[in-house]
């Protein structure tokens, strides 16, 4: 494997919004903890409930609009301007990546700060909080809005799942920060680049189901071990080649 050809893939999950204040899904003060996702984040929840679904997303949107990208966002970004390609995959729908001012960003599970319509599926940006009135309306047709993020059930948006694979494939080395690794098919994303001759980093504080399988896994918060990776161990990374 060339490693100087550089090309770098971010697998992002929650555990790199940790550090801005954003709570995980799981584990004991995660998002899931006390609530049943299928009540929340499922197409027949929202049939049933726009407003209670709406509530739970607006007070998502209001959790990030008062907070900022942290250092793991922003060395990302320091990655981006000084090799490119680097491509961020990420799960997290809090935006966080493009406002810290990352620019290849596949956002696989959709955003908070889009909508679409459940009609004509137009899909429109909004980042205003609180949002006037909710349930929130297609401003087309008036038709019932959603947020346009994947819930449980469906599936993730074709062109972006296969720009995730494609970037997967090509990359030298791929590093999985701050996800569980159990949501599929990201999951099987740093998986595949190692099938793929990528040298795989895991950082993240706890064991995954992925963590036996990654060439290095360094423990600990993306927040303080993503810089000290990009400054020390990089580094000698190249210098292996
Ligand atoms: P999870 O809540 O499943 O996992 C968060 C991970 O972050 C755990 O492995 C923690 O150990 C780790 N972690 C905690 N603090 C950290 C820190 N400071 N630095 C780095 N890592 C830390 O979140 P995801 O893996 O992102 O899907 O969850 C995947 C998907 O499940 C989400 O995108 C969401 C959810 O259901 C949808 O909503 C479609």
């Amino acid at each position: 494997m060339d490693r100087s050809a550089k090309s770098i893939v971010a697998l992002t999950g929650a555990g790199i919004s940790v550090e801005s204040g954003i709570p995980t899904f799981r584990g004991p003060d995660g998002l899931w903890q006390g609530h049943d996702p299928h009540q929340l984040a499922t197409p027949l929840a929202f049939a049933r409930d726009p407003e209670l679904v709406w509530r739970f997303y607006e007070w998502r949107r209001g959790l990030v609009a008062a907070s900022q990208p942290n250092n793991a966002h922003h060395v990302l970004v320091e990655i981006e301007e000084t090799l490119s390609p680097l491509t961020i995959i990420t799960q997290n729908v809090d935006g966080y990546h493009i406002e810290a001012g990352s620019e290849n960003v596949i956002e696989l599970h959709g955003s908070l700060w889009r909508l679409k319509c459940t009609h004509c599926s137009q899909r429109w940006e909004d980042r205003r909080h609180p949002l006037p009135d909710l349930p929130a309306r297609c401003p087309s047709c008036n038709a019932l809005a959603r947020p346009d993020v994947v819930w449980f059930g469906e599936t993730l948006d074709p062109h972006n799942l296969n720009a995730a694979y494609k970037q997967t494939q090509q990359s030298s080395i791929f590093l999985s920060i701050g996800t569980s690794s159990v949501v599929h098919p990201a999951a099987e994303l740093p998986l595949l680049a190692r099938q793929h001759g990528a040298y795989t980093i895991e950082i993240n504080p706890e064991n995954t189901p992925i963590s036996g399988f990654m060439d290095e896994v360094i423990r600990g918060s993306a927040a303080d071990e993503l810089g000290r990776w990009w400054k020390e161990d990089y580094p000698k990374l190249l210098d292996t080649d």
